[in-house]
């Protein structure tokens, strides 16, 4: 069907301070001079990128309004560019303005050139890969809108996602996006357990999975998770099940043959008129306390914000092919896999396999076969590649390669060296891009379509057009002098960020725009150097970054709490050589608990009920937790243990019991050496 058998053409460290200095990739004249926003012709007196930088803060809506107008087709124009209140957490973008996110990332290109290719599937098995054109996956898309309008699929419903990257998820989305549906793309990796909370929490009423997932050579029954999850969910009516491998898998009378059905459905759907606040999607993601938050992004300014970014940042011209190989189930994925370069009507990679399938030299062949321009990938999966050696890459022509990306995690500078001098063989800049789930897409990050710019290792440089960092000190107020750091905020608005949390505004305000009011918290801390450019240390909060992806402490122990054995627990991140961060997990067992086999039993519980990455890379058994007067644990002093810095503790006359902290550092050298 569409997914197994490439029919689809049948059917339609916080980063060390920096270390050397580097001009990465001078861009050729031409190309640079080509490069500048053809939307900046309209700004008078805007004749480079720093003027338009300028020009996109001080005269932040008329530049957005102009972009707007320029990248994006509108059913109804909008007739107001921005309305705001950051201390309620209130943000609206372009409204009046009405249009479809399908037809955009679709229905136009599809029309001026429907044989361009718009996805290339990249099977987990070499060789393999499926090139989906706009015509087809607009067929698809229709076909998959179609089916989910006569099974009651419609404006105001939310559809959950729980599939690997594959070109029938992508129609999935914009399949919702066609009907007015939202989505909620759930990464495959997640437990039956997590993703039933997500479920749940969304109210989808409708579930689109795969029978099996193939990775890394690997089989997944994907729907035997699904089938686990829904049982608890009381809102889900329908399961769509597509086939990815031949395996017959069982269907329960919810289920629906998802490739079967389209079949039949006519590949003319509709749009359906959509609001520009209305809601695209959502997208779960950690936070400080136990519970995920569902994150909401809306129409209009999403998309023009991922379509921007992903032109300026990458450079991204017309005929490159786009390689993120981010799984769609995260904010890249969907931001840089599916929805930046389908509305720039770029060619996309879709990703299935891993760096490492069937050999370290994955990516670079697939480089060299697809012929990839831009390679979007994660500092983890850089660290492990680096640590097989550079004759992986040079085995392999990556003379198509233009442009490097990073993303989710600070990137050591050994990492980028590598990544520039190795992989890019010094020719292409590399691009470390900051952002987050909230923020939609990229905002602070390196822009090589600016000529001659400049690049620091392992700086994530500059803000892109609109965005206005600002860092704060100790006592909340404004960082006034050069080269200092501090928690960074945005100071405006900007198009691509979300406007809530699903079901709990109230969250939303507190998490982002309480802590300094008037401005968006991102939760990350900052410094910045004399010449204006950041550099990322690391999250302020109980959020680590294991692998590049997000995990709250709180999530983790919560879970390693409901093992039978265990009377609490504390889980900190800690050093990583590869992972970036790992997971420490200090456990206080109950008194008559047995002590057999607890640390499987811990992961076993951790994997099943998050994820197999949220799994303690360590666990330390102890008497008692450092703990102040009023019962608080003292996590910085775990922090230190952990870090092996316990030469100077801090003061520690709040605390309980002064013994306790002695009992962990001699239990933390008896576990990790000294
Ligand atoms: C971290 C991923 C340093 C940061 C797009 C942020 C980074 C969190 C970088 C968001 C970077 C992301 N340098 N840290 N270039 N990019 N981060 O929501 O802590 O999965 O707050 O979005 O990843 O993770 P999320």
């Amino acid at each position: 069907m569409w997914l197994s058998h490439g029919c689809v053409k049948a059917a339609a460290s916080c980063v060390g301070r920096r270390l050397s200095r580097a001009v990465a990739g001078r861009r050729k004249k031409s190309h640079a001079a080509s490069a500048f926003m053809p939307e900046a012709a309209g700004f008078l007196g805007v004749r480079d990128h720093g003027g338009l930088q300028e020009f996109s803060i001080s005269q932040t809506e008329s530049f957005w309004a102009a972009v707007a107008r320029r990248r994006l087709e509108w059913i109804t124009p909008f007739s107001d560019v921005l309305d705001y209140d950051m201390e309620r957490g209130k943000v609206r973008w372009f409204q009046g303005g009405q249009l479809n996110v399908s037809v955009n990332c679709l229905d136009r290109h599809a029309h001026s050139n429907p044989d361009k290719v718009a996805l290339i599937w990249e099977r987990d098995e070499p060789g393999s890969e499926v090139k989906v054109t706009y015509r087809e996956l607009l067929e698809m898309t229709c076909r998959a809108g179609n089916l989910l309008r006569r099974r009651s699929v419609k404006k105001g419903d939310c559809v959950t996602i729980y599939m690997p990257p594959c070109p029938l998820a992508v129609a999935s989305m914009l399949a919702c996006a066609r009907v007015g549906a939202a989505h909620n793309v759930v990464f495959a990796g997640f437990s039956a357990e997590a993703l039933a909370e997500r479920i749940r929490d969304a109210r989808s009423s409708t579930v689109i999975t795969v029978n099996e997932s193939v990775r890394g050579g690997k089989v997944t029954p994907l729907k035997s998770t699904v089938d686990a999850a829904v049982r608890n969910c009381p809102t889900v009516r329908q399961v769509f099940v597509v086939m990815r491998t031949d395996a017959p898998v069982a269907m329960t009378p919810k289920d629906v043959a998802m490739e079967e059905e389209m079949m039949s459905e006519d590949t003319v759907c509709e749009p359906v008129t959509m609001d520009s606040e209305d809601v695209l999607f959502l997208l779960y993601t950690s936070g400080s306390t136990g519970k995920p938050k569902g994150l909401v992004h809306t129409q209009a300014g999403y998309l023009l914000y991922t379509s921007l970014t992903h032109k300026y940042v990458f450079d991204y011209n017309d005929g490159d092919v786009f390689g993120c190989v981010a799984d769609i189930g995260w904010i890249t994925g969907h931001s840089y896999a599916v929805y930046g370069p389908l509305a720039n009507g770029g060619t996309s990679v879709l990703f299935e396999s891993t760096p490492v399938y069937p050999d370290p030299g994955r990516y670079w062949e697939m480089v060299e076969r697809l012929k990839i321009n831009q390679f979007y990938g994660a500092p983890t999966a850089i660290r492990l590649l680096l640590k097989y050696g550079d004759e992986w890459v040079r085995k392999y022509d990556r003379s198509s390669l233009k442009t490097l990306g990073s993303v989710g995690e600070p990137i050591n500078t050994e990492a980028w060296e590598w990544y520039h001098t190795v992989v890019g063989e010094g020719r292409c800049p590399v691009v470390d891009t900051w952002w987050q789930t909230e923020t939609g897409g990229i905002c602070i990050a390196p822009r090589p379509s600016e000529p001659n710019a400049e690049i620091i290792p392992g700086m994530a440089m500059r803000p892109f057009f609109g965005i206005k960092p600002t860092l704060m000190d100790a006592e909340g107020k404004p960082v006034t002098s050069d080269d200092a750091s501090g928690a960074l905020c945005l100071a405006k608005p900007w198009p691509g960020m979300a406007r809530s949390i699903h079901n709990d505004h109230q969250r939303f305000i507190d998490t982002y725009f309480k802590t300094y009011p008037g401005y968006f918290f991102t939760g990350d801390g900052a410094h910045c150097s004399k010449e204006g450019y950041y550099q990322i240390t690391g999250r302020l909060d109980d959020v680590i970054n294991v692998s590049g992806h997000r995990i709250g402490t709180a999530e983790i122990e919560d879970v390693v709490n409901q093992c039978s054995a265990v009377a609490e627990s504390a889980v900190i991140g800690c050093s990583h050589p590869i992972k970036g961060q790992g997971v420490y997990a200090f456990v206080v067992l109950k008194q008559d608990a047995q002590n057999d086999d607890l640390t499987s039993q811990i992961n076993n519980t951790v994997s099943s009920k998050i994820a197999k990455y949220a799994c303690p890379d360590h666990i330390q058994f102890v008497q008692r937790l450092p703990k102040t007067r009023s019962g608080k644990i003292m996590r910085r002093v775990l922090r230190k243990v952990v870090e092996r810095d316990v030469g100077d503790l801090g003061d520690l006359s709040t605390l309980d019991d002064p013994a306790a902290v002695q009992e962990i550092i001699q239990g933390h050298r008896d576990l990790c050496g000294n």
